[in-house]
């Protein structure tokens, strides 16, 4: 929601930003811009550059700008306060000149402050929150600088004017008078400084500098940082210094590389049995037939202890936490609730004592699900998370935790992210099942089926051809109905998510049986419905569902693992999935929905990894 970045160093600040902003465009691609000050020249204006769009639009422009200069900020957007335009693009500078401003996040506040500065004289280009931050740091600036302040002025205009605003923000600030220097801030929005080799960088997240620093600082909430390319200093909102702790950047630069796939999307679904592998690694126990976790935090002792589990998240991540709630009740016998993080945090539900909480998120800075995971902290609860972004505020601030290991999620469609999440919670389910009832041979059991899941899934993958030429045949049409029964509900939910998302079609996930409760009015030969049929005691009820939508004209994709067992004539298309054990199937049912939805995306002619109106890391409430 939202990418920042800044860097200061020797080399031309300008490609290295560009850099970057590719890196973050996922975070938003509404404009785009950039500011660079030329080293050593004090007073020289900044040279900015924005524009509505892509980053690739921002690039042509500053090619032609011929920008020169060892520092600078910049910004992709993700539209909160105005509209997408390109005056309401970031960097923003300070109607007075002195202060450049990129910045992700919303100042609540900012009409009062706009109103104050206008009486002061301050004047305004854009109807972005942003520029009246620019504004009001300037102000602070000019009294300082009056005040013959010399000594870190900007630092303290910053930490002034942050003292006024309500609301989040993860900040880039320039100052015209010191054009070496950056200072940040964050609040609720994330921000981590790159250290390198005599340069330095800001940014909204690893990813974007990941392969040129050497080692990263995760800012917390009420931090500032000032950086210079030798050196930098950390403190709070209110001036009391920190100790930098500095941590190694775990993913390569290649791996938020697209290679020779067409989009990330692809790619991400391409990467799922290495990505399951590596959410698998190490955590079997020695004798195979349990699971194992570092960073709990919590002896076997008190996870005994545990009555009942709750999970939260958003979006892909909340039906993730509605597979869990499958695997640990079926495995492993305890109580699970789940519940939308944003309905969580305001909800003020009654919890029981012996709740366990479990906050799941791929990046680990979603806001719903970070102030959902502080309420439940607020309230006693233990709060362990899934997540994949190491370092992220999720994981510094929960009790413990499982890493997914994915590696960078660049398309903004979720994929490889969730089927590692489901894995961790099977894997979850296992580990609370054999400290229960379950067996040490059904624990085997599925220790294997775990172990079979990567090779399952380059099975299913292996017949990509067959799922595209399905998702030709049916790309024109404008509903679908996704419908599967008990694990495989939230599945369904998943493959409409998915397809609504970057193809833009009208789509819907339903438990099989309720389809007849009111979805079937949408029934017509132009709304194909995709059942997940799988072998077992539902399959029956799944063939009776597809007999209803049939007898009202309704194209039907079936998803099975028993082909044999579906009567000849029923499907107009079936798609196949190897045999395996019932706790990997959501994973396998998983993966032709997401190829089928990315496959009618690129016939639709959509931007599958930049959906309209979308952006990764929804950082706003
Ligand atoms: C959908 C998607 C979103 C995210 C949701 C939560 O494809 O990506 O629904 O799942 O915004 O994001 P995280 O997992 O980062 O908390």
């Amino acid at each position: 929601m939202c990418g920042i970045i800044g860097y200061t160093g020797k080399q031309e600040a300008g490609p290295i930003l560009l850099d970057g902003l590719q890196r973050l465009e996922y975070r938003g691609y509404d404009s785009a811009g950039l500011a660079v000050c030329r080293g050593g020249s004090a007073h020289a204006s900044p040279q900015v550059v924005k524009k509505a769009g892509r980053v690739e639009v921002l690039s042509r422009l500053v090619k032609e700008a011929h920008l020169r200069g060892s520092c600078g900020i910049g910004h992709t957007r993700w539209a909160t306060h105005g509209r997408v335009s390109d005056n309401n693009a970031h960097p923003h500078v300070s109607s007075d000149g002195a202060i450049v401003l990129a910045h992700n996040g919303v100042i609540e506040n900012f009409l009062q402050l706009r109103q104050s500065l206008e009486k002061l004289g301050y004047t305004f280009q854009s109807e972005t929150d942003t520029e009246v931050l620019a504004n009001l740091i300037a102000l602070h600036y000019a009294r300082l600088k009056e005040g013959n302040g010399t000594h870190n002025v900007l630092e303290e205009a910053v930490r002034q004017s942050l003292a006024e605003v309500e609301g989040t923000y993860g900040i880039a600030v320039l100052s015209v008078d010191d054009p070496e220097t950056i200072i940040g801030a964050r609040k609720g929005s994330p921000l981590v400084l790159g250290v390198g080799n005599g340069e330095k960088m800001l940014a909204s997240d690893v990813t974007a500098f990941a392969g040129r620093m050497q080692s990263v600082v995760y800012l917390d909430d009420g931090q500032i940082v000032r950086m210079d390319r030798d050196n930098f200093s950390i403190s709070t909102l209110s001036n009391e210094s920190v100790a930098p702790v500095l941590s190694k950047i775990t993913w390569r630069s290649e791996d938020a590389e697209l290679g020779d796939f067409p989009h990330y999307m692809l790619k991400e679904i391409f990467d799922q049995p290495a990505s399951l592998e590596n959410a698998m690694r190490g955590r079997f126990s020695q004798d195979g037939s349990t699971a194992q976790f570092g960073g709990l935090n919590m002896g076997p002792r008190e996870l005994r202890q545990v009555d009942r589990i709750l999970f939260l998240g958003c979006g892909t991540a909340w039906h993730a936490c509605l597979i869990a709630k499958h695997m640990i009740e079926k495995y492993a016998r305890i109580p699970v609730d789940v519940d939308y993080a944003s309905e969580f945090r305001y909800r003020n539900s009654p919890l029981e004592k012996n709740t366990l909480v479990f906050t799941v998120s791929q990046s680990g800075e979603t806001l719903d699900t970070l102030e959902a995971q502080r309420e439940a902290k607020r309230k006693g609860y233990r709060v362990l998370s899934i997540l994949n972004v190491v370092g992220s505020t999720m994981a510094r601030e929960n009790d413990g935790g499982i890493y997914q290991h994915s590696g960078p999620e660049i398309g903004v469609a979720s994929t490889k992210a969730f089927t590692a999440q489901v894995l961790v919670a099977t894997m979850i389910a296992l580990y609370f099942g054999r400290m229960r009832d379950m067996s040490f041979a059904d624990g085997r059991e599925m220790v294997d089926a775990v172990r079979e899941l990567p090779g399952l899934v380059k099975q299913v993958l292996a017949g990509a051809a067959n799922i595209e030429k399905i998702a030709r045949k049916y790309a024109a049409m404008n509903d679908f109905l996704f419908l599967g029964r008990l694990e495989m509900f939230p599945v369904a939910l998943e493959g409409a998510l998915k397809l609504k998302e970057i193809s833009y079609i009208h789509a819907e996930g339903y438990p099989a049986a309720e389809m007849k409760h009111g979805p079937i009015a949408l029934i017509c030969g132009k709304c194909p419905t995709v059942v997940i049929a799988m072998k077992g005691e539902m399959l029956k009820k799944c063939l009776s569902s597809i007999q209803e939508v049939k007898a009202r004209k309704g194209p039907v994709i079936v998803i099975t693992n028993c082909p044999g067992d579906i009567p000849a004539g029923l499907a107009d298309e079936t798609i196949v999935l190897p045999p395996s054990h019932e706790c990997v199937q959501p994973i396998l049912a998983t993966i032709p929905l997401q190829l089928l939805s990315y496959y009618i995306a690129v016939a639709r002619g959509c931007d599958v990894d930049k959906p309209r109106n979308l952006a990764k890391s929804v950082t706003v409430e």
